[in-house]
C-alpha cells in the first residue's frame, strides 16, 4: 500500500468579506452524520440538484449515517472546515465498487464557498486516500449539463465513458502529482 502524508491547512481568501479564512481539511470521522447534514443544508436547490441528480433538499437519515460509514478501504469521505467558524462547507467521498479496484467519487461546497479552489483541494485530498487504498480508477456520475464539472475533471485526465453519458473515468493509479487548489479569489 502507498504511505502517504496528510496535507497541511489551505488558506483561502473570501470573496466578500476580503478576510483570509483558514479553511482545513480533515477525514469525516465514523458516523458523524451531523457533519454530513451540515454541508448538505447549505447546498441551494441548484447545488443539490447537480450533486444528487433529483430535487431532493434534505439527505434522508439512512443515506446520511451509509455515508458515515467510513472505513480506510471501503469508503472515505474528507471535509473542508471554516477555521473561523467550525462550520464544515464542503465534502469529497469515494465509495469502492466491492471486490474492485474501482471507486465512485462525487464532491459538494456549500454555495457561498464555491470557487475558492476547495472543491479542488478536496478532490485532490479524495485521490490521494483512494490511491492509498490501492484504488486505481475513480468513476464520477456528472449531469451532461454540469460543464463546470466536466471541464474541470476532463483537465484532470477523466474521460468520458462510452457506455454511460453520465459517467466519466479518470485513472489515479500513476503517481502524479494531483492539483491541490484553484485559483483563489481575493
Ligand atoms: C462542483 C463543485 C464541487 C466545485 O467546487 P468549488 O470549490 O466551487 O471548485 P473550485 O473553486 O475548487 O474549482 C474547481 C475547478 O472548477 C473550476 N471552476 C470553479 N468555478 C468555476 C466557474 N464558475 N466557471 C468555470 N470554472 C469554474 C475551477 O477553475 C477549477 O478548475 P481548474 O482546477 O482546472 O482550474 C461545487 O461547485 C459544487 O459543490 N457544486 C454543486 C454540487 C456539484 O455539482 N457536485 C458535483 C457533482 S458530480
Amino acid at each position: 500500500m502507498t504511505t502517504t502524508t496528510e496535507p497541511a491547512p489551505t488558506t483561502l481568501t473570501t470573496t466578500g468579506a476580503g478576510v483570509p479564512r483558514a479553511i482545513h481539511v480533515r477525514p469525516l470521522a465514523a458516523g458523524d452524520t451531523a457533519t454530513v447534514h451540515e454541508v448538505v443544508g447549505q447546498l441551494s436547490p441548484d447545488s443539490a440538484y447537480l450533486r444528487f441528480h433529483t430535487g431532493m433538499r434534505r439527505l434522508p437519515e439512512p443515506v446520511a449515517v451509509r455515508w458515515a460509514q467510513v472505513s480506510a478501504q471501503r469508503q472515505q469521505a474528507h471535509v473542508a472546515v471554516d477555521g473561523a467558524t467550525g462550520r464544515a462547507v464542503g465534502m469529497a467521498q469515494w465509495f469502492r465498487t466491492a471486490g474492485t479496484d474501482e471507486a465512485e467519487v462525487a464532491v459538494m461546497v456549500a454555495d457561498l464557498w464555491q470557487g475558492l479552489g476547495i472543491g479542488a483541494r478536496l478532490v485532490a485530498e479524495a485521490i490521494r486516500s483512494a490511491r492509498a487504498a490501492g484504488v486505481v480508477e475513480l468513476r464520477a456520475d456528472v449531469l451532461p449539463e454540469h460543464r463546470l464539472m466536466r471541464g474541470w475533471l476532463a483537465r484532470l485526465g477523466a474521460c468520458q465513458d462510452l457506455s454511460d453519458p453520465t459517467v466519466l473515468r479518470l485513472w489515479i493509479a500513476s503517481a502524479g502529482e494531483v492539483p491541490a487548489s484553484a485559483p483563489v479569489v481575493a
